[in-house]
């Protein structure tokens, strides 16, 4: 009896409530007297006036975003657009040299050659394909190993093949390793290598090579590349790990995570060691050094670039998105930027360790079998934890 009087007085609580709510709502929308409720249209344009930022690299995707915007691009050739925003740049062959940076960044005289070579190619985005392996993605796998490698890492690649890139069916799945090269220059003094890569390709049908420089600050154009050749190479694989020749990558670890996965979840994968709150280093003498004149603002959660995995819709996701914005010479600064403006966030997964384990741990078989990723290994150091993995008789608790 007191659990139905209960019952009633709640009914009767939550009628009153809805009672009150809807007087509230007819208040605020019956019509009103002043007009305030008319569509009001602006007199002015209601958008702050786009001001140049100091920084190129800001700039310039300004002026990326101002082309991409649909509403504004309807009317572009009619809109007065101020000097800095016209895009010349946009129409004439962008992989002829800009020499237009040399006088529209402040202190470009006075900048490290490196960032002089990169400002000066920053709208080029293609460049050929010298090997290609067409048919690797033939039957789609389940997992693509990208492996980024310099020509003269042939011992890092070899210990790859036989030890966490070991191509075939692993647990069931079909997995595919690939490693991304780009040239190694005469101008870098590397020696020429092309005859034993030549030979190495044949042999093992894994390498991927464009002719481009292949430097630090061209990373990023190996990530667009890459980006261009799933695409057209390898669209039905489901899931991507790419990361460096100097990381040991559990791929049964990984490949059990994957298993692991909702419907929902695998399809927005994006995994790594993310960096937050992270920005640009302003102290010349570090490696990952961006003057303010190329750069104002912080950096997005991003991945470190030893390793990180997604799966293929995101690829695909990133391939579109990529073309919308300027290239950024830290190639996994660039994917975070690009995450970002498909409104992704990457996931920090515990299983990557971009900045290596504890010491006292490092010699422990057990220490890897729970994680996916460790840098950095040398490749003895990579076949070695790869028998352990492998083994049966590894008994952890
Ligand atoms: C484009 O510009 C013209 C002239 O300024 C204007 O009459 C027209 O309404 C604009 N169209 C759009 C879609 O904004
Ligand atoms: C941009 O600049 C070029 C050359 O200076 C000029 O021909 C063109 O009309 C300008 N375009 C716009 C939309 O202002
Ligand atoms: C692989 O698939 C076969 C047949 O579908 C099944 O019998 C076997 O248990 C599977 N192995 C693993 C490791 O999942
Ligand atoms: C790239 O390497 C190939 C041979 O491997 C060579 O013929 C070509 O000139 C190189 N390109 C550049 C830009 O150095
Ligand atoms: C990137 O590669 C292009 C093409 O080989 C080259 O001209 C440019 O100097 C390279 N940029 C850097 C920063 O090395
Ligand atoms: C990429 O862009 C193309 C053309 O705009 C569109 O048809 C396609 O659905 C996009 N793909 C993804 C995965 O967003």
């Amino acid at each position: 009896m007191a659990l139905l009087r209960r019952r009633l007085k709640l009914v009767v609580t939550v009628m009153m409530v809805n009672l009150f709510i809807f007087i509230l709502m007819s208040r605020n929308s019956s019509p009103d007297k002043n007009g305030r409720n008319k569509v009001r249209i602006p007199s002015k344009p209601f958008w702050t006036k786009m001001v140049p930022s100091s920084a190129y690299w800001n700039r310039q995707q300004q002026i990326l975003d101002l082309h991409n915007n649909p509403i504004l691009v309807s009317n572009l050739s009619s809109t007065e657009l101020p000097d800095w925003l016209n895009g010349t740049s946009l129409t004439s062959d962008p992989c002829q040299p800009d020499i237009r940076v040399t006088t529209k960044v402040k202190d470009y005289n006075s900048l490290p050659q490196r960032f002089k070579d990169f400002l000066l190619y920053m709208r080029c985005r293609s460049y050929p394909l010298t090997v290609d392996q067409p048919d690797i993605c033939q039957e789609p796998p389940f997992l693509l190993l990208a492996v980024k490698s310099l020509a003269p890492h042939f011992d890092r690649r070899q210990a790859i093949r036989e030890s966490w890139g070991r191509a075939g069916t692993i647990a069931n799945h079909t997995v595919v390793t690939i490693f991304l090269l780009g040239n190694a220059t005469a101008v870098d003094h590397h020696p020429d290598l092309s005859e034993m890569l030549r030979y190495e390709s044949t042999r093992h049908k894994d390498i991927i090579q464009w002719d481009y420089r292949d430097s630090f600050f061209n990373l990023t154009v190996k990530e667009v590349l890459f980006l261009e050749w799933i695409h057209t190479r390898c669209p039905g694989a489901r899931f991507i790990f790419k990361g460096d020749d100097d990381v040991f990558v559990n791929t049964y670890r990984i490949l059990n995570f994957l298993n692991g996965l909702s419907e929902s979840k695998a399809r927005d994968l994006f995994v790594g060691d993310v960096i937050t709150n992270a920005g640009p280093h302003r102290d010349k003498k570090v490696k990952y050094f961006i003057p303010e004149s190329m750069y104002v603002g912080t950096y997005p959660p991003y991945a470190g670039g030893g390793g990180y995995l997604y799966s293929g819709h995101v690829a695909a996701r990133l391939h579109n998105v990529s073309q919308h914005v300027a290239l950024y010479p830290i190639d996994d600064v660039y994917t975070g930027m690009c995450l970002r403006k498909l409104g992704l966030a990457p996931e920090k997964n515990k299983g990557f360790r971009t900045f290596n384990i504890e010491e006292k741990y490092r010699s422990n078989p057990c220490a890897y079998k729970s994680l996916m990723l460790v840098h950095p290994r040398t490749p003895q150091e990579m076949i070695q934890i790869w028998a352990w993995l492998s083994s049966p008789d590894l008994i952890c608790q």
